[in-house]
C-alpha cells in the first residue's frame, strides 16, 4: 500500500579507504546487522578514478574533489548493498551527518571520525541515488536474494 516502506528497498554504503586501513569495517557491518537490515552485495576493491568520478559526478567542480579523489584511491572499499524496509533513509541517519563535527553521537560518523574528509563511509542520500550507485558499484548477479532459513530471524 502507498506509504507503507517495502522491505525490499535497497541502498549502497562504502567503508572508504580510512575505514579499512582502521579495521572498522566489522563494526560497520555490525551495526547495519544489529539493526536488522539484510546483506545483500558485498566487495572489497580498489576504487578507479573513473569510478569515483561517476560515483561523485555531482561534485567533480567541487574545490575539495582533487583531495577526494586522493582520499577515496588510496586504498580498498568495502562496497555493499543492504536491504530492508525504510533502508534508504535509515541508514543516512545511522551514518550520521556529512561533517563528524556535527554528527549526532551514536552515529558512525560521530562515533569514529573527526573531518569531513575522512568520514569513515559513504551511505546513498536517496532512493534514486541508491539505484544508480548500486548498478554503478555491482553487476545484477552478484546481488542475492535469500530467505532466512532461521525462523526465529526475520526474512
Ligand atoms: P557529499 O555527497 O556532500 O556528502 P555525503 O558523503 O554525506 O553524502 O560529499 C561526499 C564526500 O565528499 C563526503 O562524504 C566527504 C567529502 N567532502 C569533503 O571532503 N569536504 C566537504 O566540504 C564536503 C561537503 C564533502
Amino acid at each position: 500500500a502507498a506509504g507503507v516502506p517495502s522491505a525490499k528497498e535497497r541502498t549502497f554504503i562504502a567503508v572508504k579507504p580510512d575505514g579499512v586501513q582502521r579495521r572498522l569495517v566489522g563494526q560497520v557491518i555490525h551495526r547495519f546487522e544489529r539493526r536488522g537490515f539484510k546483506l545483500v552485495g558485498l566487495k572489497l576493491l580498489q576504487v578507479s578514478k573513473n569510478l569515483l568520478s561517476q560515483h561523485y559526478c555531482q561534485l567533480t567542480k567541487k574545490p575539495f574533489y582533487p583531495d577526494l579523489v586522493e582520499y577515496m584511491t588510496s586504498g580498498p572499499v568495502v562496497a555493499m548493498v543492504w536491504e530492508g524496509p525504510n533502508i534508504v533513509q535509515t541508514c543516512r541517519m545511522m551514518v550520521g551527518h556529512t561533517n563528524p563535527a556535527e554528527a549526532h553521537a551514536g552515529t558512525i560518523r560521530a562515533d569514529f571520525s573527526l573531518h569531513v574528509s575522512r568520514n569513515v563511509v559513504h551511505a546513498s542520500d536517496s532512493l534514486e541515488g541508491a539505484q544508480r550507485e548500486i548498478m554503478l558499484w555491482f553487476d545484477g548477479h552478484d546481488l542475492l536474494k535469500w530467505d532466512c532459513i532461521d525462523q526465529s530471524v526475520t526474512s
